[in-house]
């Protein structure tokens, strides 16, 4: 979800504007994806290297992830979304941890569409925490989450950033220049509809006559 603060600077506005609008676009994209036939989606909403950032920033984002929780909770029941947060909790405002697992606990009965919000979220980490001695492919993909279809990256980057690394092995990615609190339902569908009309091939051959 990049191009937040970038986007606040076009209008002179700090950088926790743009995380505020950016948080609209998340809206958005949850209430659109279920008519797009999107089962699940994982959203990177603060990464442990986040920390770094101006206290102030960071603050404000835990304030704005708490509000965005306690506003949205009901609407996620309502429609089947079932919300579920990934990364460490240890480190997060005493605040959050309950509202997450009350979250969490609300909507595990949704079933139209899976929300994973990442928060304090690091890839690596959970990779080394997946590995066990003898654990093999299978049970280290069922400690971490679903194989990612597609991955979409908005603000012009073009990096993984920590984010979901084994995860995304067969990942078609998405690059889009357009900053995330422009991004709405067109630029979802877009995205949707570029990714159907690849062909993945998992390694394999598909056109046997070229052999
Ligand atoms: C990266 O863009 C964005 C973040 C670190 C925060 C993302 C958070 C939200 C969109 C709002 C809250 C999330 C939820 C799930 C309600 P950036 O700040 O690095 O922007 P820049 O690349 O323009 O500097």
């Amino acid at each position: 979800m990049d191009g937040n603060g970038r986007w606040a600077k076009r209008f002179g506005w700090p950088r926790l504007a743009g995380h505020k609008k950016g948080a609209e676009s998340v809206r958005r994209v949850i209430r659109h994806s279920p008519s797009l036939g999107v089962e699940t989606l994982t959203l990177y909403a603060f990464s442990s290297d986040n920390w770094k950032r101006p206290a102030e920033e960071v603050n404000g984002l835990m304030r704005l992830l708490g509000h965005f929780i306690e506003k949205e909770v009901t609407e996620c029941r309502a429609n089947g979304v079932r919300l579920e947060f990934i990364g460490r909790r240890d480190r997060l405002p005493s605040n959050l941890v309950p509202a997450i697992e009350g979250a969490e606990r609300d909507t595990a009965a949704g079933r139209r569409l899976r929300v994973r919000i990442a928060i304090d979220y690091s890839s690596r980490d959970m990779l080394l925490a997946a590995l066990r001695p003898g654990a093999d492919r299978e049970d280290i993909s069922q400690a971490l989450g679903p194989d990612v279809d597609l991955l979409i990256r908005t603000g012009g980057e073009k990096r993984l950033s920590d984010f979901l690394l084994w995860e995304c092995a067969y990942a078609e990615f998405h690059f889009t220049p357009v900053a995330w609190p422009d991004f709405g339902e067109r630029e979802l569908e877009a995205a949707v509809s570029e990714f159907r009309s690849r062909e993945r091939r998992f390694g394999e051959v598909y056109d046997t006559t070229a052999a």
